[in-house]
């Protein structure tokens, strides 16, 4: 299976792979059809922009390294609901907590069990419920950037959760203040930590003193904030600004030493690959492939050339370089 632009669905050729939701969450298209060009329409004029396919192209390729759709879903809707609690009483209270933390130690499990992780991109959803998915994609890239850093059980279940809210402030405020705004409401939540306030605090900030609210620089920069703000930056990238995922990891990359440190930086790159499985590629000796699967190098990952079907581990070639990525490549 593989993630495609919604224009780019091929009725002849492609089946989903996972289904397709409402903005009430609830499922539109069932995984294993061809979409009927009626029901892709209807998809589109419901702007969803990403869907996850099966093709011959693709086959064999699992994508484990997504979490898999129904937590997901179920991380979006607990995201959602608190959002609907503190937009209703501008708190958040003990029980909602007590849920948060459960299902946050569920997708701990979830994340653990993968070393690198590739996202579902909330272009995959309707734009109503983009926010709460962006929520979740931040908290996911957050595990994995802490696991990195070695990061042990406590410490990471409270950085997801500030990852999860770290914009919750956007209910009562606004885009300059809603870093502030999420700080205080969290700070008021008794059963939160100081981490998991400061990711929501931080994740504007830089460490060169360019950030907001408080342009804060060097050390008062927690290291739990620059994960915050480094999975945010790069969930943003793909989502909003729509790189693909090797120009969004080359934007990361260049925030090194000034927005982030080094060692945030360089545990971001050792768990988000630089081509997810799926990707369609051309090799600078002139093949297109598609990447098949990553395995020693996350940066290197092994290609199937289409027209031969042959297996090609960059890892062990030096000598051949991506050239190209999409889907734009013409297939021979
Ligand atoms: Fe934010």
């Amino acid at each position: 299976m593989r993630m495609i632009h919604i224009d780019s669905y091929d009725y002849d050729t492609m089946q989903l792979a996972k289904p397709v939701y409402d903005s009430r969450r609830r499922i539109l298209l069932a995984a294993g059809r061809s979409i009927h060009p009626t029901y892709l329409q209807k998809i589109k004029e419901l702007n969803i922009r990403s869907l996850i396919v099966e093709d011959a192209e693709s086959a064999g390729i699992t994508l484990d390294e997504m979490l898999d759709m129904p937590t997901w879903m179920d991380a979006i809707k607990l995201v959602e609901e608190v959002y609907t609690e503190v937009k209703r009483n501008k708190s958040i209270s003990q029980i909602t907590v007590k849920r948060i933390q459960e299902f946050v130690g569920k997708l701990l499990m979830e994340v653990r069990n993968r070393p690198i992780i590739v996202l579902i991109p909330s272009t995959a959803l309707t734009p109503e419920l983009i926010p709460y998915a962006h929520a979740v994609n931040v908290a996911l890239l957050s595990v994995q950037v802490g696991t990195k850093l070695n990061y042990n059980m406590i410490q990471l279940r409270d950085l997801a959760i500030g990852a999860l809210l770290h914009d919750i402030g956007k209910v009562i405020g606004n885009e300059e203040n809603h870093p502030t705004e999420g700080f205080e409401l969290l700070r008021k939540t008794r059963e939160l930590k100081v981490l998991t306030t400061h990711v929501a605090f931080q994740h504007h900030e830089s460490l060169d003193g360019s950030g907001y609210p408080r342009r804060i620089r060097g050390e008062e920069f927690l290291e739990v904030g620059q994960i915050g703000g480094i999975a945010n930056l790069y969930e943003n990238l793909i989502s909003k600004e729509k790189y693909p995922p090797h120009l969004a990891m080359e934007m990361i990359m260049t925030k090194s030493e000034n927005t982030y440190s080094h060692a945030v930086v360089q545990a971001f790159c050792n768990g988000v690959p630089t081509y997810p499985p799926g990707t369609k590629v051309k090799l600078n000796n002139g093949q297109v492939g598609i990447v098949y699967k990553i395995d020693q190098n996350l940066h290197r990952p092994t290609v199937r050339i289409l027209s031969t079907m042959e297996e090609i581990s960059l890892a062990d070639q030096p000598t051949l370089m991506i050239q190209e990525v999409d889907q734009s490549i013409e297939t021979v």
